[in-house]
């Protein structure tokens, strides 16, 4: 064997034969555009058919998470970080945004430990059907003790006596056109004629039901001495009628990925209380995250976490060969992210590091395989600017793809948006936002993270960073990419994501001339 983590003979002849099932050549490597694909004879009536089903995109990343859509937002502070002035809002937003659709969302590891936390709290927050620890307020104190109270996201108040029994509810309606902030809650919670509870443990059906035949929004959940004991939102309860993929857990909250780095010094001693405070707040899935994840620090931080956390589903990454890929399987990742280099703020490849993603994917995927349990699994992260990217990363056994450049010019990114002014352009006049997209081992982002005691230094760049235009919602962006993906799928028969998975097969890498004719149209 020439390397430590070399594969057997066994696991070489498994990669290879994989690669053949799948059409992919085993001779040199190649990305996503070398590879056209041919259609296929097809049951599939209408296209719209496909992207009509709610569980058509859906796959499960690990026990108890399972996304509607296989798209995870991409772990950049761009994306979805925060800032000292906006703090953890702009990232928990885009999460959300993303989450809603059936995506995930992961606060970038870079963030300190308590802007990651304070992201976790609000996308669980957020939307949520049930609520732990409802916010409260008594009968004599005023609008203004109210408000104060209240949050961006919450505009109402369950109005509770001295012994914490619910009287009533203040809600957005009863102080919206309220001018005097004197007024005491009890005045303004008036006109309401009874106040509905019901006891804590009861299901989501019987509350809907109640929230349904009182025309209310809010159901205060009492303990056995009447007590407030939680809180039950008809926004929280009703949320799969308006988003059909959105992912939650039993009790209707947004699932919440944590993140770590590796570091350098002991992971134990240093890094390991950000994982259990992630853990302590309820994430459902941990990210390590490091550019170089076929490493000893990686290995670390693998063995530490499992050793503390058994059952936690570990994402590690990322890596680009099928021998990294083992490495982190057999170090106790359950999920590998793939891809080194293949982004468009990415410049790892130019000190020579990466292997198109396509060959990358694949090989990894056959790796993820080999184990029969079907519980590895494969981000395909980075390097997508087309939904026939992600149909192709798929279909040579990615279950999810990672990607920030599909999302930086949606509205709900985290970065700041920047007016510009276009003149004697060809086709626009006036003023267009646009966003920066830096790369995350980008001067730009590297002089950050030192300025705010994140980094002590300032390394070689390998990443950069690009203007983008601000286009359009993250509806719309999910949308037109599950849109597309549906007509690809319809042209190969395909009705869901497994079968994507089971029966794609490419034909033959494709000339130069033959993606110019597919894609530069003069
Ligand atoms: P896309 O294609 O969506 O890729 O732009 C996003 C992925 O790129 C990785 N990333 C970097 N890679 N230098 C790199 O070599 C960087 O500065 C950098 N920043 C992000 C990362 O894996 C991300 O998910």
């Amino acid at each position: 064997m020439r390397y430590r983590y070399d594969l057997t003979p066994a696991e070489y002849d498994f990669v290879n034969a994989y690669l053949i099932e799948k059409g992919v050549p085993i001779d040199r490597t190649v990305t996503f555009d070398d590879m056209p694909l041919e259609d296929d004879y097809s049951e599939i009536e209408s296209r719209a058919s496909i992207y009509k089903i709610p569980r058509a995109f859906e796959v499960e990343l690990a026990p108890g998470v399972k996304l509607g859509i296989p798209i995870i937002l991409a772990n950049m502070e761009c994306v979805a970080g925060g800032d000292e002035m906006r703090g953890a809002a702009p990232g928990a937003r885009a999460i959300t945004a993303i989450q809603q659709l059936g995506g995930l969302g992961i606060p970038p590891q870079t963030l300190d430990l308590k802007m990651r936390l304070d992201m976790l709290e609000k996308i669980s927050r957020t939307d949520c059907a049930y609520i732990n620890n409802p916010l409260t307020i008594h009968p004599n104190q005023t609008l203004r003790e109210a408000k104060r109270k209240m949050r961006e996201s919450i505009r109402s108040l369950i109005v509770v006596d001295m012994e914490s029994h619910p009287v009533g509810v203040l809600s957005h309606r009863d102080w919206k056109y309220e001018t005097d902030d004197t007024k005491l809650v009890k005045q303004l919670m008036g006109g309401r004629k009874k106040l509905y509870t019901a006891p804590k443990n009861i299901s989501f059906e019987e509350a809907g039901k109640i929230l349904r035949k009182h025309r209310i929004e809010k159901l205060p959940l009492i303990n056995k001495k009447g007590r407030l004991a939680g809180l039950l939102t008809a926004h929280g309860l009703f949320y799969k009628q308006h988003y059909p993929r959105a992912i939650s857990d039993g009790r209707g909250r947004f699932l919440t990925v944590g993140s770590v780095g590796v570091g350098k010094e002991n992971f134990e001693k240093h890094h390991l209380h950000q994982v259990e405070a992630q853990v302590e707040m309820g994430i459902c899935l941990l990210l390590i995250d490091t550019a170089r994840a076929f490493s000893i620090n990686m290995k670390r931080a693998l063995e530490t976490v499992r050793k503390h956390f058994p059952d936690l589903p570990i994402m590690a990454g990322n890596t680009c060969s099928p021998r990294g890929a083992k490495f982190l399987f057999e170090h106790g990742a359950d999920i590998v992210k793939v891809g080194i280099g293949p982004g468009n703020a990415c410049t790892t490849r130019r000190i020579g590091i990466g292997v198109p993603s396509l060959s990358a994917v694949v090989r990894c995927a056959a790796i993820a395989k080999m184990d029969r349990s079907g519980r590895r699994k494969i981000v395909a992260d980075g390097g997508f600017s087309s939904p026939a990217h992600i149909f192709k990363a798929i279909g040579v056994g990615a279950d999810a793809i990672m990607s920030g450049r599909l999302f930086i010019g949606t509205y709900e990114s985290a970065a700041e948006p920047e007016p510009i002014e276009l003149k004697n352009h060809d086709f626009v006049e006036g003023e267009i936002a646009i966003k920066k997209y830096t790369g995350m081992a980008s001067l730009q982002a590297q002089r950050e993270r030192v300025k705010r005691g994140g980094q002590d230094y300032i390394n070689e760049a390998e990443g950069r960073m690009v203007y983008v235009p601000v286009t359009c919602s993250m509806k719309d962006k999910v949308d037109s990419l599950l849109r597309r993906m549906a007509s690809a799928m319809s042209y190969r028969g395909m009705w869901n994501i497994k079968e994507i998975q089971e029966k794609f097969q490419f034909d033959k890498p494709q000339s130069s001339a033959g993606l110019i004719e597919g894609t530069k149209k003069k």
